[in-house]
């Protein structure tokens, strides 16, 4: 039903990385920053009302891209890369502090698990058992529950790694947030010469359970706090969403984009046809099905250009879904990094993910993990300019 070549995205792929190309050479000759050498630090953030420490900790490249994450959340706190000019800005949304983190709702660089994204009524069925799941979303489980990962301290660990590099881990424990087994995840977080954050995750199990893990970074290629990201132009890879109902949960269809505000399959603004997707409040916020023709498993996904700036990020993923979400929910009520506010739309999250509430859907890739298997899954933001 979907082609799996992709005509109109693909020719702009190819001549954007030949952009990407020369791009590259140029920000390291006009970078502000001075070439440096890669490097690893960490500081003291804070701490929890538990009174856990949380560090902070940056990885540096000599470019002088940097991305900082915290311990609390195994959250991206900082993402620093260069404008057309080499100016390096902050392009994630959060806050200079650890405080502001703990009430939020928002899901700021977090790490999400166990489930990214709504399982509905927050019920599944696995191998004849029944779960019930914390309800934290207008009647729905969204991602995973009063308190996710994303609420959680991880605990750093040693990594070996030629690029700047950050492990993190936890253990999940049997019946936490209503999932069964006991879950061992980590995540990594790492740097590389040529301006990427690449994101690895793994996990085990000693039950069956199901697991979607992602990353919730909010991006405005602008910078965090300058205006909304309605003029991005953005492209995905897919020929296919999956439609929700009011509640944001899927149908279970899987429908072509053509003819509908999902067509992202050649560049478009954001902001051209969003009136168009409704829902309350109006946005995007809405799972891709993303197209494996080119690379088979691991493939693009996406591509964004920022015009004032001439920031590019692409997202490189093995995941069969790219939530894409528009900030839809934010207000201008949360004042952010350096005292700037956030209005609805500040920026874009592209989450790579399985599809929302698939353990509710035969028809949707299985995201059950069981005893003696591995979850890994891989994203790769990658930076450059026009
Ligand atoms: C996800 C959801 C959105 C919203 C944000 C956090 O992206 O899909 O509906 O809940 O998290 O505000």
């Amino acid at each position: 039903m979907f082609s799996t070549s992709f005509p109109p995205l693909r020719s702009t792929l190819l001549r954007s990385s030949v952009v990407l190309g020369l791009a590259l050479l140029i920000p390291t000759a006009l970078a502000t920053a001075d070439p440096g050498s890669d490097s690893v630090t960490s500081k003291y953030f804070g701490k929890t009302p538990q009174g856990e420490p949380v560090y902070l900790h940056t990885l540096t490249n000599k470019n002088g891209m940097s991305v900082s994450i915290m311990d609390y959340g195994a959250t991206v706190v900082k993402l620093i890369v260069p404008d057309r000019n080499g100016k390096l800005g902050d392009i994630a949304l959060g806050f200079d502090k650890l405080t502001p983190y703990f009430p939020l709702t928002t899901y700021f660089g977090a790490t999400i698990g166990r489930y990214g994204n709504r399982i509905a009524k927050g019920q599944f069925e696995l191998d004849g058992h029944s779960y019930q799941l914390p309800l934290n979303d207008h009647g729905n489980s969204l991602h995973g529950g009063d308190k996710g990962f994303d609420k959680r301290v991880w605990k750093e660990e040693a990594v070996e790694s030629d690029s700047p590099a950050v492990r993190f881990s936890r253990l999940s424990p049997d019946g936490e947030e209503g999932y069964p087994g006991n879950l061992y995840t980590s995540v990594t977080f790492t740097v590389t010469e040529d301006n990427r954050l690449r994101i690895s995750y793994q996990a085990t199990t000693d039950k069956p359970t199901v697991i979607n893990l992602t990353n919730h970074t909010y991006f405005n290629l602008a910078g965090a706090g300058n205006g909304t990201v309605l003029d991005d132009v953005v492209a995905i890879r897919a020929n296919a969403y999956t439609p929700v109902d009011s509640g944001l949960i899927p149908t279970g269809e899987i429908k072509d984009v053509k003819g509908t505000p999902f067509d992202f399959t050649s560049p478009t603004p954001i902001g051209l046809h969003l009136k168009e997707v409704g829902g309350k409040p109006v946005g995007y916020d809405h799972n891709f099905v993303l197209e494996k023709g080119l690379f088979s498993d691991w493939s693009l996904a996406a591509r964004v250009e920022e015009p004032t700036t001439g920031r590019t990020m692409e997202v490189y993923t093995d995941q069969p879904g790219l939530q894409f979400y528009t900030g839809n929910f934010l207000d201008g009520t949360l004042t952010g990094k350096g005292g700037k506010s956030y209005p609805q739309y500040a920026a874009f999250c592209m989450e790579t993910q399985h599809f929302p509430d698939s353990p509710n859907h035969d028809n949707f890739p299985s995201t059950v993990l069981k005893p003696g298997d591995t979850y890994k899954t891989t994203t790769v933001y990658a930076f450059g300019t026009k």
